[in-house]
């Protein structure tokens, strides 16, 4: 067999990104520049490194940004009161609170206060409704970019069987969704699945987010099968591992993305695009 085709979601990203940049410059002759506001409560080192990400992102892009960091002790009612402001800011397009945050505020309170048409995180209960019912919403982003990802692989999703392995809410669950929508028969397993890998063996497109390094071997996949891994494992050694064993799955699987350079770029290249796609939707352009 010949060796399996690995995604780049480096490259992948860097295309879209193109992408976004040419969209950006002909809206400024529309007087329009996309804003993104991120607001980061506390010292998580990990969270410091992704905003600065996002905010580097931003400036590559010719976006407007705004980065809001805030004292761990910063009270819910300072962080409601913020996002108020954004809501109401007129230059501000897309609205991103980085979680997680300190265990005094409550997730949910912040979440839900932020203006829908802003969620550009797709986080906001009514983002997710809409995605249920398959009505317009800002889509979370890395399902966003998991569905990117598949389907520049060329192989069709439509009649395809995907088993997606892990049910969180920011990601196993709003794939699922996605895969639906693109008419895929779609199976979910998770941590109290039986007989995971018969399952899995299954599958013709397998998303991997359980957040267990290296879990899923060759066992788990049946060959020539497109592999999804959004796995972001941190080993003893502190390299990045994902959930899938790379090497022994590419052996025989079908196109597989790497960690990292795999799902982790598309994420905040989807960010851009959805901050990009309300800054054009709150000024009528779309
Ligand atoms: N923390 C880790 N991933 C994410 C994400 O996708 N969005 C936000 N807001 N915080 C995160």
């Amino acid at each position: 067999m010949t060796a399996a085709t690995i995604i780049n979601g480096k490259q992948i990203s860097e295309e879209i990104r193109e992408g976004i940049a040419l969209e950006v410059q002909q809206l400024s002759k529309q007087g329009v520049r996309p804003g993104l506001a991120v607001v980061l409560v506390g010292d998580d080192p990990a969270s410091h490194v992704y905003v600065r990400n996002k905010e580097k992102a931003c400036h590559d892009l010719g976006f407007y940004s705004e980065v809001h960091r805030l004292p761990a002790d910063s009270s819910q009612e300072e962080v409601l009161a913020l996002v108020d402001k954004l809501n109401k800011q007129s230059s501000i397009h897309g609205i991103l609170v980085q979680l997680p945050l300190p265990g005094h505020i409550q997730e949910k309170a912040v979440i839900d206060a932020i203006a829908v048409e802003k969620d550009v995180d797709g986080f906001h209960p009514v983002n997710v409704g809409n995605l249920v019912i398959g009505d317009d919403s800002l889509l979370p982003c890395t399902p966003a970019g998991v569905i990117e990802l598949i389907k520049r692989t060329g192989v069709e999703i439509s009649g395809k069987h995907a088993v997606v392995i892990g049910r969180s809410n920011i990601v196993g669950k709003p794939v699922s969704l996605l895969l639906q929508r693109e008419n895929a028969t779609v199976t979910m397993c998770h941590s109290r699945t039986s007989n995971m890998p018969e399952i899995a063996k299954q599958a013709d497109i397998l998303v991997v987010a359980i957040g267990r390094a290296n879990m899923i071997d060759a066992s788990y996949v049946k060959p020539g099968a497109v592999i999804i891994d959004v796995g972001m494992n941190r080993l003893e050694n502190g390299k990045l591992a994902g959930d899938v064993d790379f090497a022994s799955v590419k052996e025989i699987s079908g196109p597989i993305t790497p960690v990292p350079g795999g799902v982790g770029p598309m994420t905040i290249t989807m960010l851009m695009k959805n901050t990009l796609l309300a800054a054009k939707r709150l000024s009528g352009i779309e």
